[in-house]
């Protein structure tokens, strides 16, 4: 598609002796599409030009050529110069484009060659599949969908939870009160009252803990019986998240989690010792951070056993080695800021080439409140996920049977929209921000949410099913959908691609989510405004090729984020 933003820098550049990459980003897209397309504010050049904003503006207007079969119009206000489009360039470039592309309409090859590892979802072993995972899970997936529809190759890693002193825990729970709990029928559910039942006994009594930290020592050391148990907790535990995984249609490329490490920390120590920064400190091995203003990165215990960290940092090495990443991202709450900012400082100290160093991202998210309180496990106020996403499957089913009762298939579209609304819910808001988790607004068929986008592509489809046929490009008359809401639709469309893109430079999801509902509200007034299936056949194709277009994005848009379109609804 022509790029009507590269032209107008080009333009500008030749005017100004200005460098045309850094037009391009001083360019802006006005909020208000009277103020045109674009806007070329004139403020920076002030100082150097010694001259007022609006004169500047003034002068280039007199100087650039623009081809009036791209930019119809050039106006001044305050210290802008607008742009305006020729719409029939855009309709003809959004169409041809959209003829050519089809589903990869917005897509790219800007990441071609380029790998970027995505380390996400990532739950822990014995523990429930909650909430909290659910987000990790969800953005994840779509910056996994992202990224591969830029071109580049995705890699999802789930570095699942399976190591680390809770397994101390369990264990020595196990060996006390292993008879009193069904873990073979129920073993999430049981594996966590036990967990629950020793956490507390632990605060209660040094011992105990002393037990459990123990039991995970010898459990790295490779204990015959610490390790059989432990290997039946990781199995049973799978069995339940593959379960969540599929109800979400969730995949990842490798399922190494922290265990995979423990055979790979011993270089991590010996590379780090080599920098003479590793030291004792009360008994712990610790990287002091001081200089970064941060607290030391923990890389050994009192009591020999690994961490966190420096799993982590084993995981680096492997990642950088096995998948000579672009950029490695991992995608947790901000509750792991900090652990990322240290594990990150010290993996600089690794002697990895630096475009590996350089290029590890933390993508963190907000909590998600339910309307009692946060989640959590250790507590034991605990939703399950599996058990959140059924009852979001049942209330979508009950809204279809209230709402279209004769609906074939009803309990594929109750999945489709049930799931969807969940997903489409954790991705509407810039993922920093905590997300109140709340029913009737998750669900709701007017709000902005999944079931609303869902709707509004279930409308197109039914336009085209009704019309039976889809016009073919060489017989559409492009003046016919120029009028205001067709060229708003025509606009984001022509955006679509700039979307995804913005949404993979910030790692943001949201963006795509908001799109989303900006196309199908722009969808739906066009729709209040004109009639699509009409006597006059010329205004009746091109309208039908627009709807086209509208699904075919919503589709595209939806899947992206990981989100099943049903036919119908
Ligand atoms: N299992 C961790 C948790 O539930 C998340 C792991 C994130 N990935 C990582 N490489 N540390 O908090």
């Amino acid at each position: 598609m022509i790029n009507f933003k590269q032209e107008i820098a080009k333009e500008i550049a030749k005017a100004t002796n200005l460098n045309e990459k850094e037009l391009e980003n001083y360019i802006e897209i006005p909020p208000d599409s009277n103020m045109g397309d674009y806007a070329f504010p004139c403020f920076k050049l002030a100082k150097e030009l010694r001259k007022a904003p609006p004169m500047i503006a003034n002068d280039i207007k007199g100087i650039i050529k623009l081809d009036s079969n791209l930019i119809e119009k050039m106006d001044v206000v305050g210290g802008y110069l607008n742009f305006y489009i020729n719409k029939k360039a855009l309709i003809k470039e959004v169409l041809e484009e959209m003829n050519k592309k089809k589903e990869e309409f917005g897509s790219s090859t800007i990441g071609e060659g380029k790998n970027i590892v995505i380390d996400y979802s990532a739950p822990n072993i014995a523990k429930p599949f909650h909430i909290g995972h659910l987000r990790s899970t969800v953005i994840g997936g779509a910056l996994y969908n992202i990224y591969n529809f830029l071109g580049y190759h995705s890699i999802g890693i789930n570095h699942l939870g399976d190591y680390g002193t809770q397994f101390g825990k369990l264990i020595e729970a196990y060996k006390r009160w292993g008879t009193e709990y069904d873990i073979d029928n129920n073993p999430i559910d049981e594996l966590t009252k036990m967990y629950i039942r020793i956490n507390q006994l632990c605060k209660e009594d040094e011992d105990v803990l002393n037990a459990c930290r123990d039991n995970f020592k010898k459990l790295e050391d490779g204990d015959p019986y610490c390790t059989e148990l432990w290997e039946n907790f990781r199995k049973v535990s799978l069995e339940e998240f593959k379960k969540v995984y599929e109800l979400l249609g969730s995949k990842f490329d490798s399922w190494n989690g922290e265990a995979f490490y423990s055979d790979k920390m011993g270089e991590v120590v010996e590379l780090l010792e080599k920098t003479g920064k590793l030291i004792e400190s009360e008994g712990a091995r610790i990287i002091p951070l001081d200089d970064k203003n941060m607290a030391p990165c923990i890389i050994g215990k009192t009591n020999g056993s690994t961490t966190y960290a420096t799993r982590d940092l084993a995981a680096i090495l492997y990642r950088a080695r096995t998948y000579d990443f672009y950029k490695a991202l991992y995608v947790t709450s901000y509750e792991q800021i900090l652990h990322f900012s240290q594990v990150f400082e010290v993996a600089k100290l690794l002697g990895l080439d630096p475009k590996y160093t350089d290029n590890l991202y933390h993508v963190p998210f907000g909590m998600v409140q339910l309307k009692n309180g946060k989640v959590s496990t250790r507590e034991g106020n605990i939703i399950k996920l599996e058990d959140l996403l059924n009852e979001s499957i049942s209330r979508a089913k009950e809204i279809i049977e209230e709402k279209n009762p004769n609906l074939e298939n009803k309990e594929d579209v109750a999945k489709k929209v049930g799931i969807g609304a969940i997903i489409f819910n954790d991705l509407s808001n810039s993922r920093i921000k905590d997300e109140i988790f709340d029913w009737d607004t998750i669900l709701n068929f007017n709000g902005e949410t999944g079931p609303y986008v869902q709707y509004i592509y279930v409308r197109t489809k039914s336009v085209l099913d009704k019309a039976g046929y889809l016009p073919k490009i060489e017989e559409i008359d492009f003046d016919l959908i120029s009028d205001k809401e067709s060229i708003a639709i025509l606009k984001l469309l022509y955006s679509f691609g700039d979307v995804v893109k913005q949404a993979a430079d910030k790692n943001e999801p949201s963006i795509i989510s908001r799109f989303l509902i900006d196309l199908s509200q722009a969808f739906s007034s066009f729709y209040n405004e004109h009639h699509i299936i009409v006597d006059d056949k010329k205004v009746q194709d091109a309208r039908l090729y627009l709807t086209y277009c509208v699904g075919t994005v919503l589709k595209t848009g939806a899947k992206l984020l990981g989100i099943s379109m049903p036919d119908r609804m």
